[in-house]
């Protein structure tokens, strides 16, 4: 694809730093950093009720964040500033707004319901998103019913999803999230790293007789994914012998038909998406198909209505109620303002295992930027480092450093009024410990109370807990497909809304490149014993000698 270069000499726009509301915020920054959680509390008995928003079935309490309404009112004057309100409408309406691959960003008209209008380019994608959600509805059903058999006639009773970053998240994620609403006697599993430990260990316990592989790219170019799946294409053959068995093992889901005939899938058994959709935005397209499968159609489609529910939200409602929008502007102050670099997701649901990892994608691939969309520098910070672990794991493992560590790094806790796993006393306790972990991190304990408890003076410091340590809590009544799509579409809004007032390209990834060619040329030079011209860095030569010869056990070389 050619990219013309940027056209202005000049910036196009002041920097973020120049705005009204940014210097407004940076004095308001001196006047509260100092304040305790504790005092905006004591100021305000309401302040828990007052701080909170709430949109398609979530309950968002952000009150446990060090601001006061006027630190709300810069942060909404700032997005207003930014241009937020056209950057939505830009993208809800199908602009080129990922403008270095001048492509539309419409993953929303993904989760459109039938009867709406989405135009791209002159042509309104609804139908097209809708007929391929028909087509996978009814490949989807006739899996499940055993209408659709394998090459010697057997039921496919395994799914191997092969796929690499959007092509693989979101679905793992969706999967494990949406375990209980699945479909038990069915095995899932999901192939990504180029390691051959990862296809082995997901084959070999299963028949390929029985067994599918969505080979899921959207450029079906990928490497990993594409060495994955003829791996998996030679482990059918070994089986067969008969390269016939392809077309009943394998369905593909890209936006490239060309690629996917040369390696061998019918286009026929192939469901497409659109340059549109951006990889770490596609678990609700085709690249879905793996979730339709374990959850039925029906399902799929309540997950879709969940994140049309928050994207009406986040497209219509007024900055200061709407819940991506504040959560983005939160996540600004603290990077920004604060100067923290991270930001801790931690579900209290054991379903929502790989969400912090899906989440890494969508908003550090999305907005670890340094180009302004102007192409000049950025002056200030962009994308926190987002990690996390589900709860009450993470309590045993780095919540010390939350607690007590030098380090400000704002958590948020989500977490369910209802199990689906109803078991003794353990759902209380599980959400019992989500809020004590709130309220530790806020409050904290000072060293008067730590002492009035008869701690030794030396003693002390040690168990005091600073508080003053910003969370929000998202809360909703029960983990259901409807929730999930719900819980996607607000983060995805909100990295959108951190993207629009840091005026970076969120939906280009030109980062991952570099890497990805320098590894294929490296490859080609792992000629046996070696390649004597290689042309690295004295480093990266020493390190590819050294494999090569202890790959080939013939003794290291420097
Ligand atoms: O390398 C990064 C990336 O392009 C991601 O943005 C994308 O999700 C992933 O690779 C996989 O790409 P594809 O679906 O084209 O195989």
């Amino acid at each position: 694809m050619s990219v013309e270069p940027p056209v202005s000499i000049q910036p196009s726009t002041p920097s973020l730093t120049e705005f009204p509301a940014w210097k407004a915020l940076s004095s308001h920054f001196k006047a509260i950093r100092d304040k305790h959680l504790r005092e905006f509390f004591a100021d305000d008995a309401r302040r828990g009720e007052r701080f909170t928003a709430e949109a398609a079935g979530l309950y968002l309490d952000y009150s446990k964040n060090r601001i006061t309404a006027e630190t709300l009112r810069l942060l909404v004057q700032l997005a207003e500033e930014c241009g937020l309100q056209k950057r939505i409408a830009a993208m809800f309406e199908g602009e080129p707004i990922n403008s270095t691959e001048r492509r539309a960003v419409l993953h929303t008209a993904l989760r459109a319901p039938r009867d709406a209008q989405i135009m791209a380019d002159g042509i309104n994608v609804v139908p097209e998103v809708h007929a391929v959600l028909d087509r996978m509805t009814t490949f989807a059903n006739e899996l499940c019913s055993g209408g659709w058999r394998g090459h010697t006639g057997k039921r496919i009773w395994n799914i191997v999803n092969i796929g690499i970053g959007g092509s693989d998240l979101g679905p793992v994620m969706a999967y494990e999230a949406l375990r209980a609403y699945s479909q038990r006697d069915m095995v899932f599993r999901f192939v990504s790293n180029v390691d051959g430990t990862d296809f082995r260990e997901a084959t070999r316990d299963i028949s390929p007789e029985e067994t599918l592989f969505i080979v899921c790219s959207k450029t079906f170019t990928t490497t990993e994914t594409l060495a994955n799946a003829h791996a998996a294409r030679q482990w059918m053959l070994d089986a067969f012998d008969d390269a016939r068995a392809v077309s009943k093992h394998f369905v593909a889901v890209s936006t490239n038909t060309v690629e996917v005939s040369d390696f061998g899938i019918d286009p026929a058994n192939m469901f497409g998406f659109w340059d549109w959709v951006g990889g770490r935005y596609s678990m609700d397209s085709a690249i879905g198909l793996s979730t339709m499968i374990a959850i039925g159609p029906q399902n799929f489609r309540s997950m879709l209505a969940g994140f049309h529910a928050m994207d009406e939200h986040f497209r219509t409602t007024p900055f200061d109620r709407n819940l991506p929008v504040i959560m983005g502007l939160l996540a600004i102050w603290y990077n920004n303002f604060f100067g923290s670099e991270t930001l801790a997701v931690l579900p209290y649901d054991q379903y929502l295992k790989r969400f912090p990892a899906y989440l890494q994608q969508l908003a550090m691939e999305s907005n670890g930027k340094q180009a302004r969309l102007d192409g000049f520098p950025v002056n200030y910070q962009t994308s926190q480092i987002v990690w996390g672990e589900p709860g009450t794991n993470g309590q045993h493992s780095f919540y010390q450093l939350i607690h007590q560590g030098t380090r400000l790094i704002p958590c948020d806790f989500i977490g369910f009024c209802q199990t689906l796993n109803p078991l003794g006393n353990h759902h209380d306790l599980l959400m019992a410990n989500l809020f004590a972990q709130t309220e530790a991190l806020a409050f904290g304990k000072t060293s008067e109370e730590v002492k009035s408890e008869g701690t030794p003076d030396w003693l002390c410091p040690h168990r005091t807990f600073p508080g003053n340590r910003p969370t929000n809590t998202i809360l909703a009544e029960r983990l259901t497909p409807y929730t999930l799509g719900t819980l996607v579409a607000l983060y995805e809004h909100a990295v959108f809304t951190q993207g629009a007032i840091w005026n970076i390209d969120s939906f280009d990834q030109w980062g991952v490149e570099l890497g990805k060619e320098l590894a294929k040329r490296i490859v080609k030079e792992m000629a046996p014993m070696g390649d004597p011209n290689l042309k690295h860095d004295s480093s990266t030569n020493a390190l590819i000698r050294r494999y090569v010869g202890c790959r080939d056990g013939g003794g290291i070389t420097g």
